[in-house]
């Protein structure tokens, strides 16, 4: 794991080296987005370099991360919706090349397995972005989530939904407790990870994942396995670690 404390600037400009670098190499790559606070510099950089001929994603594909159960597509915090506004309707994506989990699907197993068979049939994910909750959560993976799980539905904690109670105009109780996510194992295959943090309210669930003990009570732990993740840390977040 190799960690990298700067401004949120400075990482944000980082984290956008590494899908630049990917995609120059690989104008096809397969990404994995994550929605939330903590990848918003990076995609802020990643449409600047787009709108100056630096980059594109034209032909490339994209997987995200999670979304809410329940919540119609078009409602402003389905994460189908937020990855758009926040990101991919900002850079060049081809039409249909980011795909999310179907969190109103009748069958919301059947829909997970598709998931999971969708990003395998377009090879694996080459480079997955990730935040991490305060309680230690990847994806939605919250704690005592099995290491090796693939998309499931999961149940958020009150803690999560208490976090992102702010993109509901704070009302807690219009927070889904459902959500469908890409499990640990599934997050673990993509080839490159790159985790952002910033905040000192992730001081503690940073200390964990880097300096803890792997467990399924901070599931963020389970990165510890992986041989190629690069986090990117403001200074708070990085304030607990050894
Ligand atoms: C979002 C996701 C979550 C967030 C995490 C941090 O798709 O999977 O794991 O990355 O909850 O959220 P922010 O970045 O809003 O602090």
């Amino acid at each position: 794991m190799e960690i990298i404390i700067g401004s949120e600037e400075a990482i944000g400009e980082r984290g956008a080296d590494l899908f630049s670098a990917l995609l120059t190499a690989r104008p096809d790559a397969v990404l994995g987005l994550a929605t939330g606070s903590s990848p918003l510099r990076i995609y802020d950089a990643l449409a600047a370099r787009v709108r100056a001929g630096e980059v594109s994603f034209a032909q490339a594909r994209a997987f995200t991360l999670d979304e809410y159960v329940g919540l119609p597509a078009g409602h402003p915090c389905s994460y189908r919706r937020v990855i758009e506004d926040d990101f991919t309707s900002h850079v060049d994506f081809a039409p249909g090349a980011v795909q999310g989990p179907d969190g109103t699907a009748a069958d919301l197993a059947a829909a997970c397995a598709a998931y999971e068979a969708a990003i395998a049939a377009a090879g694996g994910i080459d480079l997955q972005i990730l935040g991490i909750g305060t309680d230690g959560h990847i994806g939605f993976n919250e704690p005592g989530s099995s290491l090796g799980s693939r998309t499931r539905v999961k149940t958020l904690t009150a803690q999560t939904r208490r976090d992102n109670a702010r993109f509901f105009g704070d009302d807690v109780d219009a927070v889904p407790r459902h959500c469908l996510t890409q499990g640990i194992g599934t997050i673990l295959s993509a080839r490159q990870i790159v985790l952002v943090a910033t905040g000192q309210a992730k001081a503690e669930a940073v200390a964990q994942m880097a300096e803890g003990p792997v467990s399924a009570l901070w599931p963020a732990t389970a990165l510890q396995h992986h041989p190629r993740v690069t986090v990117l840390l403001d200074e708070a977040a990085a304030s607990r670690l050894q």
